[in-house]
């Protein structure tokens, strides 16, 4: 094949290359990306951490916590309560004099001051709150999330995400007196 066929070929090639790239710089001036307005998969939990948020917002008011619990306490139940702590009873116990476990002892922890267990070692985190007292708004905050009440206690229990849970647990706790 004489050079000058091959010359035509590698041009045509490269004729072709450049108004493809063109057409594409001027089609993309055309067409704008649309951005979704929501992302289409959201991770597992997110979606109902978002609906909380937001139902949560015109109720509470400013940020995402727990639901209050002072209008629950009132039929709050602490036989119930005594029920869903048996999760709490790997790390803790509930009886008068009780040995500190993992967690402390809680028998009359209530109206008590926050990290006053006697011959416990309570983190730095919770310890920071130990001129407050326990009362039913703060352990509401407490059992919900403990790392949103003490940011770093040791205390590796999720939480108790049903406010009915917490409210029932709250009125066992008033009971160990
Ligand atoms: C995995 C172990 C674990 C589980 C489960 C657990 N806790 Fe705790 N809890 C701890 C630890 C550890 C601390 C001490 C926290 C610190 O010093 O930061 C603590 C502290 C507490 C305190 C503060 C006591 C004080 O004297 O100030 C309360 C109240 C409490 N827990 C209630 C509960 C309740 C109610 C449950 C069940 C719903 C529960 N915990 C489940 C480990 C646990």
């Amino acid at each position: 094949m004489p050079s000058f066929e091959w010359n035509k070929i590698i041009a045509s090639v490269l004729t072709a290359m450049i108004v493809a790239m063109v057409t594409g710089i001027i089609a993309s001036s055309f067409v704008r990306p649309r951005h979704l307005e929501k992302a289409a998969y959201l991770p597992p939990g997110a979606e109902e951490g978002a609906a909380a948020a937001t139902a949560a917002a015109p109720a509470g008011g400013a940020a995402a916590g727990p639901e209050p619990i002072a209008p629950v306490m009132a039929k709050a139940d602490p036989k119930h309560g005594e029920q869903v702590a048996k999760v709490c009873q790997q790390c803790h116990t509930f009886d008068k004099g009780g040995a500190n476990k993992i967690g402390p002892n809680l028998y009359g922890i209530m109206e008590e001051n926050i990290a006053a267990v006697p011959n416990y070692q309570f983190s730095q985190a919770l310890a920071a709150h130990k001129s407050e007292k326990w009362d039913p708004d703060k352990l509401n905050v407490w059992l919900y999330k403990p790392q949103d009440f003490a940011k770093g206690t040791k205390m590796t229990f999720p939480g108790l995400p049903k406010v009915q849970d917490r409210a029932d647990v709250v009125a066992y706790l008033e009971s160990l007196k």
